[in-house]
Formats: C-alpha cells, structure tokens, sequence
C-alpha cells in the first residue's frame, strides 16, 4: 500500500525525473565534424537521438582505424548497448535505412538498439525524384550562373517535408505496417504526385502496387518492433534517471527558419528542433555543445561571404578532404566566418563548443577570422541570415599569426603552437563560449578535451 501523502509523491515524480539532456548542434553550413564529436559524447549516454534531417546528412567516424559514414542511423550506434534513436523529426528514407543497417551488421556493429519513431515520415521514390526534376528546372530556368536552383543532395528531403505540411496521402513510419493505410495514402499521393511528376517531365512510372510491395518489404527488414512511439520511450529513458544526447544533423545556417533562406534544408536543425523533432521539451536541454570548423565550408548554392576561390582554398579543401560524405561534391571553402558562428551560438543557446578541424589550418604563415561585415557602406557585426542582404556583405578580417607544426599528435591544450593556441583563444572570446572540445584528426584519441 502507498502510504505517502500527495506531496511526498510529487516530490518523488520529480526526483525521479533527473535524466540528463544533452546536444549537439552545428554551427555552419553543415560537415561541421558532428559526427565524431557525437561519437565522443555518446560513450557518456544511454540513448543517441537523431530529431532532423534525414539522409542528407552525413556523419563519418574513425574508430579503431575504420571509417563509418552514417546518414540516418544515429551515431552513437557505434557504442554497443546504447539506444539509438530516429525521432518524428527526421524523414526516413525506408530503403537507405535498411541498406545502412545491413552495412553495419555486416562489420559486425550490433544494431540492437535501434529505435524509429511510427511518426517519423517516409521519403518515397517520387519524392526523390520531384527533388531532382525541381533542381534541375530551376536550374535551367536562372540566369548564367546558375544560381536558381538550391544545390539540394536530391534525397527527396525538401519534398518529404513539405508532403508532411501537405498532410493529405502523407506516409509515417507507422504506417509501413497497417496494409490498408498504406495502400489509401500510396494511393493518394499518387493521384497528385504522377500528374505533377509527369507534367514535370518524369520518366519513371510510379505504380502504387509495386511501391505497397516495395514499402512492405523495407518495413518487414526494418521490423515492426523497432517502428514504435519514441516520444513516450524518451521520456521513461529520461524518467529512469538516464542521459540522452540529440544529434542535430545538417547546420544552424541551412536551417529552415534561422539559415540562409531559401538555400537551406527542409528542416529545424538547431537545439529548439530537439522539442518538435523528439517531443522532449528543448528546456531540459542541459547542455548544448555547438561544433564548429576551424574554417568554414559550404556544399550547394547561396551565399557564404568569406569563400575563397584561391590557392588557399585548394589547400584546405585538399588537406581536410573536403568533399561531401553524401554526394562526393567538393565543398566551397572559405576563412572562419565569426560573425556567423556567434550568431549560430545565440540561436542554439550554446554552452559550449567544439573545436574540429584545427589541424588543417597548419602552414599558412597567417590565418584570416571575419569579425564583421560591410554591409551597403555600414560596418556590423550581427550575423543576418537573408540570402540577398548576406550576398552583399564583406568580410572585415581579423589577421593572426598561423603555425607550421603538425597538430595531428596534441592532446592537451598546452601541447598546442603557442598561435594556434592564441587562435582558439580568439574565437572563444569572440563567440563567448569555451571550447571544451578541439579536434585535430578523425580519430576518438586525436582530441583535447577542456
Ligand atoms: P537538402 O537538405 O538535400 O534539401 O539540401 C538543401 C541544402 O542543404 C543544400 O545546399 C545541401 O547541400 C545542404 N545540406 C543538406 N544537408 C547537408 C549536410 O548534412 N551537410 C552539408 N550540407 C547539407
């Protein structure tokens, strides 16, 4: 029998409600390194969420010596026995998981904590081929240059998400396994999706049969007890006083509110994504680590004001392999833009960075930070995120000194050359947050940690 007073029983809901939340944010146009720093955190956590994006996203992680390059599945899923969860945030492309969970098992990684939101919404065919077809007419349709389109990784991301605003013939993860849902909402789509598609030029046919049979297929290989409510999973995880850290994917700077709209993802990739992409209120996110390169990289269209088209460019995009984990594209590269970082370390509430990349910055005899813009004759140092404005802005540089040694060997920051030190420095002052975290290579071991 209970024989506490209501008070004592409330006290004791509370007391048992001491999960801890953490989270990992990019501050840039994506390819931040999130996914080693993920990896980092995740041996810290019972439960990896993923509340964005989908297989856009591209998170690679060294560890003992073997590259892993994940696009959906969360990256904490290299730790055996943790939970790693795909919350209703994400856009699930059914057949990319099952051939990522396959990959995984193949080398021998236990998938058994592998969790999907019934919510999370699916990424069709069509919807990989609307985005295609969009580009590629949007592309024709600009100017010489070619700027019409958004440089999209043509995952069908865009499309799925606004299909989910459409609500109408919308397919969830939980649907893949009620037959008769499944069939009205395929069957629905389609009566919008083929007349659009094939007005748009599509060659595909896009039969309703033949995706039930396809979609049924992923679901059976996925397995229905790993599609179920993870709203309700992460709060008893939480409610059993354990630690759970959200991956934000994609980039505060290609998010679809605070990013640099329209060349941005379909999604809410800051520390507030966390509340509608997981149901966990973002309030109880303790701790927001924002990770950040030591220069700055952008892959597709708009606009990015410290971009370099130089010999310098050439160096760091060849020294960090700077090409995307999910297209192969060579990313376009620039100095560390600090205007944009601060202002990406403010949305997110970041209490915290992470330093990646510091490495690549060895041997320039100086290194250049942008710490505010010339925008229409006016000096500011407020970041803003419209496109046509941040098209026109110039960079106002900052010079300090560079280093030659090889950084790859550091461990702590006192083993750092005293200018890069001073760099890390800098920028900390700058942005108002301390780098607890500085990487120096892929490897869990190549990082110093404050
Ligand atoms: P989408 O997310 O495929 O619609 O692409 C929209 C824009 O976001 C494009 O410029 C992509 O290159 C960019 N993007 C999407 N995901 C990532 C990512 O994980 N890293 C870097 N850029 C990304």
């Amino acid at each position: 029998m209970n024989t506490a007073g209501p008070q004592q029983n409330l006290s004791d809901a509370r007391a048992a409600k001491t999960g801890v939340c953490s989270c990992v944010v990019g501050l840039q146009w994506g390819d931040e390194g999130k996914g080693k720093i993920v990896d980092l955190l995740a041996g810290e956590h019972d439960a990896v969420v993923r509340f964005n994006g989908g297989a856009n996203a591209g998170h690679s992680v060294v560890v003992a010596g073997s590259r892993y390059a994940l696009h959906l599945i969360p990256s904490g899923i290299l730790y055996p026995g943790k939970l790693a969860v795909i919350g209703n945030g994400v856009v699930v492309d059914p057949w990319k998981l099952v051939e990522e969970m396959d990959g995984l098992a193949g080398r021998g990684v236990d998938i058994s904590g592998l969790v999907v939101s019934d919510r999370a919404h699916v990424v069709l065919p069509y919807h990989k081929q609307e985005d295609a077809l969009r580009e590629d007419l949007l592309n024709r349709g600009s100017d010489a240059d070619g700027a019409g389109n958004i440089g999209t990784t043509r995952r069908g991301i865009g499309p799925a998400y606004a299909d989910k605003c459409q609500r109408a013939g919308a397919v969830r993860m939980g649907d893949l396994f009620r037959d008769e849902a499944l069939a009205e909402r395929i069957g629905l789509a389609l009566s919008i999706k083929k007349p659009m598609l094939d007005g748009l030029g599509a060659s595909s046919d896009n039969d309703a049969s033949a995706l039930i049979r396809s979609c049924k297929d992923a679901a059976r290989r996925i397995g229905a007890a790993r599609v179920r409510d993870t709203t309700r999973l992460l709060h008893d995880t939480l409610d059993a006083g354990k630690r759970v850290l959200f991956e934000g994917a994609n980039g505060t700077l290609l998010d679809v509110d605070h990013g640099t709209y329209p060349y941005v993802t379909g999604s809410s990739c800051v520390s507030s994504g966390v509340g509608t992409g997981t149901g966990v209120p973002a309030a109880r996110l303790s701790r927001v680590i924002g990770v950040m390169k030591a220069y700055t990289t952008r892959v597709g269209a708009g606009p990015l004001p410290t971009e370099l088209n130089d010999n310098t460019a050439h160096r760091i995009r060849e020294r960090g392999r700077e090409y995307g984990t999910t297209t192969g594209r060579p990313r376009r590269v620039g100095w560390l833009d600090l205007v944009a970082t601060r202002y990406s370390a403010t949305i997110n509430g970041a209490t915290g960075l992470a330093l990646t990349m510091l490495d690549v910055l060895s041997g320039f005899d100086e290194v250049r930070v942008c710490t505010s813009y010339r925008v229409n004759g006016e000096q500011t140092d407020w970041f803003t995120p419209d496109a046509l404005a941040l098209a026109g802005a110039e960079p106002v540089w900052t010079t300090l000194p560079g280093w030659s040694d090889d950084l790859s060997g550091c461990r702590r920051r006192t083993d750092l050359p005293v200018n890069a030190r001073k760099y890390v420095d800098f920028l900390e002052s700058f942005i108002g947050a301390p780098a607890q975290i500085v990487s120096v290579g892929p490897g869990r071991e190549q990082t110093m940690l404050e």
